[in-house]
């Protein structure tokens, strides 16, 4: 089998080229790649990437995931996260390829508490939102055998996120400020990873299982929330810190005015996921605690 993956530098782009190895021969491309072109501002490379390589399955984690700037590009915004995905979905209906894509929890205008299941009506308040959703329509509308997962607050151990900026200004500062008005689940880079391999060999054996999926980690917490457990951690790993966990301060989303407007509710309703797949979906504890172990 042949696994194309478009986007492998990025954070779930780095996993999957660990957990995707296993299932066969892996092409993996990034925005700058040489012997195949894979850069997602021109779309018409892709189409023609996709039919030289004809791979089984085709991995996009390529997206711009940059939410604030997309305020002001739109245009480039759009044609990495839709056009780009949607010209992929063609050549991969075209060569009868199984396409996976990921979206986010900002396809949703982040309103009451309940957790968002797949069929729920969508209201993106950016515009990183707006063009994640045409993505991953497009990707449905054009491939029939597809797999999308919207996910949201994606960590890894490599690279920079926000339990290691939190680290940082707790080692630097007395006091932090955090947001404590909206609420997710921190998911891992790795998880994402992993459940996209088993969900391909299952989808492979049962081709019934294409369609939207939301895969985030178990439970639920605000930034707020993840900044203390950050700080807690670290202070039982020994990590000397200026502030301590109570000294994170909870303020509203309306204290960090940004250019792009978050959902307030980005919690994800998994049931779907974890049945049709027979997986489980650890807590996001977990994966927080085991990056920090990592990287502390
Ligand atoms: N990060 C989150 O919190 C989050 C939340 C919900 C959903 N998601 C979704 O999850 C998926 C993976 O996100 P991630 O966190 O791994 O994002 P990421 O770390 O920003 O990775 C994005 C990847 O896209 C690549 N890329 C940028 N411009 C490109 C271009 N013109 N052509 C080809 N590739 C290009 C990046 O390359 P460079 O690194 O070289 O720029 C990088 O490899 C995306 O679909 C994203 O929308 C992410």
């Amino acid at each position: 089998m042949k696994v194309l993956l478009l986007g492998k530098g990025g954070q779930v782009g780095w996993e999957l080229q660990r957990s995707l190895a296993p299932l066969g021969e892996l092409v993996a491309l990034d925005f700058d790649s040489i012997d195949y072109r894979a850069d997602f501002s021109h779309p018409e490379q892709l189409a023609e990437t996709v039919l030289k390589v004809r791979p089984d399955v085709i991995v996009n984690a390529a997206a711009h995931t940059a939410v604030d700037k997309a305020e002001s590009e739109v245009d480039f915004a759009r044609k990495l996260n839709a056009t780009s995905p949607g010209v992929v979905a063609q050549a991969a209906q075209q060569i009868g390829a199984l396409m996976v894509h990921y979206s986010t929890d900002y396809v949703f205008d982040g309103s009451g508490s309940t957790p968002w299941q797949e069929d729920d009506a969508t209201g993106p308040l950016s515009v990183y939102g707006q063009t994640k959703l045409e993505g991953e329509q497009l990707v449905a509308q054009h491939c029939a055998r597809h797999l999308i997962f919207r996910t949201s607050w994606v960590y890894a151990a490599r690279g920079g996120n926000f339990a290691k900026t939190m680290l940082r200004l707790a080692r630097e500062r007395e006091r932090l400020t955090v947001i404590n008005d909206q609420f997710g689940a921190p998911t891992g880079a790795e998880l994402l990873a992993d459940v996209t391999a088993h969900a391909i060999r299952a989808t492979l054996q049962d081709p019934a299982k294409v369609g939207l999926y939301h895969l985030v980690a178990g439970g639920e917490t605000s930034w707020h929330g993840y900044a203390r457990f950050v700080l807690e951690q670290a202070q039982a790993a020994g990590v000397e810190l200026k502030a301590s966990p109570a000294a994170v301060d909870a303020v509203p989303t309306s204290a960090f005015p940004t250019p792009a407007k978050r959902p307030h509710n980005s919690r994800l309703n998994t049931a779907k996921l974890q049945s049709t797949f027979g997986l489980v979906l650890p807590h996001w504890q977990t994966g927080v605690a085991r990056m920090l172990r990592e990287t502390l």
